[in-house]
């Protein structure tokens, strides 16, 4: 007669009662909420704007759907919109009527950032508007700063005008601005000339470390910015280098930046952790820059992701490696979602 055996072989691989279940705390949405480790508010976003002159205009943006540049008249409704959402910041990109090998429209008064920060400030002046300063957008040569015969960067004769930006949109009623070329010495020359100014008010939130990256493509159509010839490589950093990023975000530290940025986010966690870790004491923000967001809306449009789920588990992982604030495309949508 076959003897059966009283237990299963399964048997052997139960745990001990005594075991360890860290599932325990993963078995309820309210047990999983009370312990979780990282948190997203609206007030953690920021949202660019592409301010465009003339009136009426809102021109969707091909590669970054959802993304319009506006016209002047258009931001108070849209600042309306993010208070309502929640979102405490905008930062601001503009594309001048005109171009010239210098980018001379960046600095002038009447030029379409200088115009927006005005209005926003006008219609929502609790409204944190940070301004992008570099270049690129207003050279007709599409890079971010002067160049010599070769084509290369001159990086100390850039710094002049770069702190000229920052003190019009100082002037304008800018609380941020943001220096996003990676030219030696930025934050520095900001600082010490916005100060002269009498602008000892407005914060340096400073690309200090801004890789060389195929993921700004998008934004290049967006902010009508490409360089005619050549890249950005003599300037923005290798996405091979980490330690890098330490030295980079170290002398911007040194200078007086009042927060930093890591951007792009996505392919640069580690980075972002490491500066998070070195620099404890600043505001870290994360830039979530267009191609990763046109990624997201790309696979979401053929059904392939579930973009509400995707974009909030990037934000949250931007988050977790450390940063305190995330720039991003998706700041509506994802204000939306976690309300
Ligand atoms: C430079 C600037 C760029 C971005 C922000 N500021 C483009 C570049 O360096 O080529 C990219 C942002 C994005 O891709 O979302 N003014």
């Amino acid at each position: 007669m076959t003897e059966f055996a009283e237990t299963s072989p399964l048997d052997a691989l139960r745990l001990d009662p005594g075991a360890h279940r860290p599932r325990r705390l993963r078995r309820t949405q309210a047990l999983r909420d009370l312990v979780r480790e990282t948190t997203l508010a609206p007030d953690d976003l920021v949202y660019p704007f592409f301010v465009v002159p003339g009136e009426g205009m809102r021109k969707p943006v091909p590669s970054m759907p959802g993304i319009d540049q506006l016209s002047v008249d258009g931001l108070g409704r849209e600042a309306a919109e993010l208070s309502a959402l929640g979102i405490k910041a905008v930062l601001l990109f503009g594309i001048p009527s005109s171009k010239d090998a210098m980018g001379l429209e960046s600095f002038a008064d009447d030029g379409v950032v200088q115009q927006a920060i005005g209005a926003l400030k006008d219609s929502s002046p609790e409204l944190v508007v940070a301004t992008d300063v570099c270049l690129c957008e207003y050279t007709d040569h599409g890079h971010c700063g002067l160049l010599d015969a070769d084509g290369y960067l001159l990086n100390d004769e850039t710094l002049e005008l770069l702190a000229r930006i920052a003190v019009s949109h100082g002037e304008a009623g800018a609380d941020i601005v943001a220096p996003s070329g990676m030219i030696d010495g930025m934050v520095g020359a900001i600082r010490t000339t916005l100060d002269g100014a009498g602008l000892e008010r407005v914060a340096v939130l400073s690309y200090a470390v801004k890789y060389a990256s195929a993921f700004y493509a998008p934004f290049r159509d967006a902010a009508e910015g490409a360089p005619a010839f050549g890249d950005r490589r003599t300037h923005q950093m290798d996405p091979a280098n980490a330690r890098e990023a330490l030295r980079e975000a170290a002398l911007d530290v040194e200078q007086g930046a009042d927060g930093l940025v890591v951007k792009p986010a996505l392919g640069y966690l580690d980075v972002v952790r490491a500066v998070h870790e070195r620099f404890p004491e600043l505001p870290l923000a994360a830039y979530n820059v267009s191609g990763e967001y046109a990624m997201v809306k790309a696979a979401a449009a053929n059904g392939w992701l579930d973009e509400r789920a995707v974009a909030l588990e990037i934000l949250t992982g931007i988050r977790r490696a450390g940063a305190d604030l995330v720039v991003t495309y998706h700041a509506k949508d994802a204000a939306r979602w976690i309300q």
